[in-house]
Order: C-alpha cells, then structure tokens, then sequence
C-alpha cells in the first residue's frame, strides 16, 4: 500500500481510464500517465520511457507493465523498472482507488539515476 502525502490531489474516478488504457495529466513540465489494468489496479508513472523517452501512456497495459510504443521495452507499472535485459527506470508516483476515486500524490519517487 502506498503512503500518500498532503500532495495528494483527485483526479477523476476509474471509470474515466479504460482498462488496459491511460489518461495524462500535467504537473509542472511533467506529464503523469495514470493506468488502469484489465482487473482495476491503478498506477501512476511519468508518461517517459527510460530508454528514449517515448510516450509511455500510449503503450500496451499488460500484466501489471506497459510496453512502450517506440522500441517495445517493458516497463513495471508498480515499480517503473525496465524489465529484462533492458536497463532503466521512469519516476513513479503513490496512487491509491477510494470507492472509485482516483487519488494521486504529486510527490514523486524518483527513480534511480
Ligand atoms: S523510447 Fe521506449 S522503448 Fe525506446
């Protein structure tokens, strides 16, 4: 479970985001992809892709990862980690699902350099 912080905004309920699908949303200069899997879980990732920054929310959602739609690595929805032999990762973010409401906290985990 993630500890969300007083950063923690609504963004919308589930039903806005198609399974298997995403929606972005902005912060600043950076862009928040919000998934949802086919069973309902909620993710949060920066929408870049750690290889050449591709649009990660444009991406195929399966078991619990996206595939990027540049170059087809795979990223860890819950950890933001490349999967594979690739190396890498995308900053993450706390989400938590309250009765069908998406809440985001904007504080970032930042992935390892
Ligand atoms: S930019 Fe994502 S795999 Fe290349």
């Amino acid at each position: 479970m993630n500890a969300m912080s007083a950063n923690r905004v609504a963004i919308g309920t589930i039903d806005d985001i198609p399974r298997r699908g995403a929606r972005c949303m902005k912060n600043g200069d950076m862009t928040i992809a919000v998934f949802r899997t086919v069973d309902d879980r909620i993710f949060a990732l920066e929408d870049k892709c750690p290889h050449r920054n591709g649009p990660l929310s444009q991406g195929i959602v399966h078991d619990g990862c996206v595939t990027c739609p540049l170059h087809n690595w795979v990223i860890s929805l819950e950890t933001g980690t490349a999967q594979g032999a690739d190396e890498g990762s995308t900053n993450t973010f706390p989400v938590r699902l309250e009765d069908g409401r998406i809440y985001l906290d904007l504080t970032c985990n930042f992935a390892a350099a």
